[in-house]
């Protein structure tokens, strides 16, 4: 009867402490607070975060990580287009011409087109002048399109034309670069 009544002061006050102390009372339940407490709540975060990225990380094996994919997306916002700066150097002869574009009909006539080299056929056309044919090169004529149907600037046409012209008897003189006109005017 009288055991828990002996007890001296000191472990009374210890027992009342412990009552207040709440569910923590062993330094392994410390470990398991502070586990559940800290480390479970970043671990979440941190697989939710990766989680919400994931969409923009390369898949294995995606084209993303070649060179020249990732030198295309991490390229200044402004390109210059060489094509536009370029001087009469980089213009295609009219025999480049001929050959990319016009020998489609010409070298054989077909659709009607004026043969290449075959004098007679030229002949009357080239009674007409240089600006005449330039004009049917640049915008069609009969079953000709515009250009050829190709690309090229208006210089390169009339290449073309002044390369099938005096490869069929015409004696036409070759056209000057644009570049070097517009120099010689100032
Ligand atoms: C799709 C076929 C085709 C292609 C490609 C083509 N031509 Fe022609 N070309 C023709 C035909 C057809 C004619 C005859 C048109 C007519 O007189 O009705 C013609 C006629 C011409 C004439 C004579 C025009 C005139 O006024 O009599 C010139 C010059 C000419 N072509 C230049 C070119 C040049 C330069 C190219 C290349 C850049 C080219 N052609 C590409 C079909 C073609």
């Amino acid at each position: 009867m009288s055991g828990t009544h002996d007890q001296s002061p000191a472990t009374h006050a210890a027992e009342a402490h412990d009552a207040h102390e709440g569910p923590i009372k062993t330094p392994k339940q410390l470990i398991a607070a502070v586990f559940f407490a800290f480390v479970i709540p970043i671990a979440v975060l941190v697989l939710a975060a990766n989680y919400v990225s994931s969409d923009v990380k390369p898949a294995a094996g995606s084209d993303i990580t070649d060179a020249e994919a990732v030198a295309a997306r991490i390229q200044p916002v402004g390109t210059i287009d060489l094509k536009d700066m370029s001087g009469p150097a980089v213009f295609r002869t009219g025999e480049e011409i001929f050959k990319a574009q016009c020998a489609a009909c010409h070298a054989t006539g077909t659709l009607g087109a004026p043969k290449f080299g075959d004098a007679d056929a030229w002949a009357p056309r080239l009674k007409t002048g240089f600006d005449t044919l330039l004009h049917s090169a640049l915008k069609g004529k009969g079953a000709m399109p515009p250009q050829g149907g190709g690309e090229a600037s208006d210089y390169e046409i009339a290449r073309a034309v002044v390369y099938m012209a005096n490869n069929a008897g015409g004696k036409l003189e070759e056209p000057k670069a644009p570049v070097a006109a517009s120099a010689a005017s100032q």
